[in-house]
């Protein structure tokens, strides 16, 4: 039986994770830093605050720029990430996009950038992040599905196209990488408080709509992540493969 105190320790290993400078990314990252990890913060933006915490908590932060919405940029991800830490144990696929409006009106470019970002490049750091963990026969992969992978959602078709998506690639990998000791698994968040829903928390109809929903009572914060992300990257879960696993403060079993 494992020792409860360490089951949960991420101690020397290293993490990348997209969208890190802030939202949901930074609660994960953060996490992950006071659970040992050293950490790999990729975004359109240096990692700022987020790198300051990781320090105070005695662990690296390497931070990367770039922007996923470019395909050939989400190839220079995992290669620059192991050369800066030295490897990658955990990857968490957090950065995401949407737009909002109804499908009639969706834009071929609009519905491409969120597609990419969302999912084209969640499957190519997929695929860069398990060769790279595959001669350790070890690896975490957590990918950020959402509320929109079990429900069609209103008004955010491509996101909800591109997030279902990534529930089904998230059981597709794992079936063929659990054996080769790598966990593929998924966190669905429910309703976040970040940039990305702030428009649904200033609409005076959505907003009342959703918390009345809400089981927990209130919306989400980027901190309520930070369990589940350690736990699928830790040993806590290695029997634990193609899981998407809600935080939604009761939401989905309303
Ligand atoms: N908030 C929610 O209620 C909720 C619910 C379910 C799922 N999610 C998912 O959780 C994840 C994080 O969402 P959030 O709410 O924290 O969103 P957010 O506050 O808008 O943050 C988005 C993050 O993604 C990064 N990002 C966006 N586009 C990028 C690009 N083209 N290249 C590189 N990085 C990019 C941003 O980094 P830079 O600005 O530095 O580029 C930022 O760190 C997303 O996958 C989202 O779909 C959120």
């Amino acid at each position: 039986m494992a020792d409860g105190s360490r089951m949960f320790a991420l101690t020397g290993q290293v993490a990348v994770v997209t969208g890190a400078g802030r939202g949901i990314g930074r609660g994960i990252a953060a996490a992950l830093a006071d659970a040992g990890a050293d950490i790999v913060a990729v975004g359109r933006h240096p990692a700022g605050a987020l790198a300051d915490h990781v320090e105070r908590a005695g662990r690296r932060c390497h931070s990367l720029v770039f922007d996923l919405a470019d395909p050939a940029q989400v190839e220079e991800v995992i290669p620059r990430a192991a050369a800066a830490a030295g490897r990658v144990d955990i990857l968490v696929n957090n950065a995401g996009a949407t737009t909002r409006g109804p499908a009639l009106d969706v834009t071929p470019e609009e519905w491409q950038r969120v597609l990419q970002v969302n999912l084209h490049a969640v499957f190519r750091l997929c695929q860069a992040a398990a060769r790279e963990m595959l001669p350790r026969r070890r690896g975490k992969i957590i990918n950020i599905a959402s509320l929109m992978s079990f429900e069609g959602g209103i008004l955010v078709s491509p996101y909800t196209a591109s997030k279902g998506a990534v529930g089904q690639l998230t059981k597709a990998l794992a079936n063929e990488w659990a054996p080769l000791g790598i966990n593929v698994n998924a966190i669905a968040p429910g309703y976040i408080a970040t940039d990305l829903t702030r428009p649904l928390q200033e609409d005076t109809t959505r907003n009342p709509a959703i918390l009345a929903r809400i089981p927990a009572g209130r919306w989400g914060r980027p901190e309520d992540l930070g369990g589940a992300a350690v736990f699928l990257a830790s040993a806590a879960s290695d029997y634990i493969h193609g899981h998407l696993l809600a935080v939604d403060g009761g939401w989905l079993g309303r």
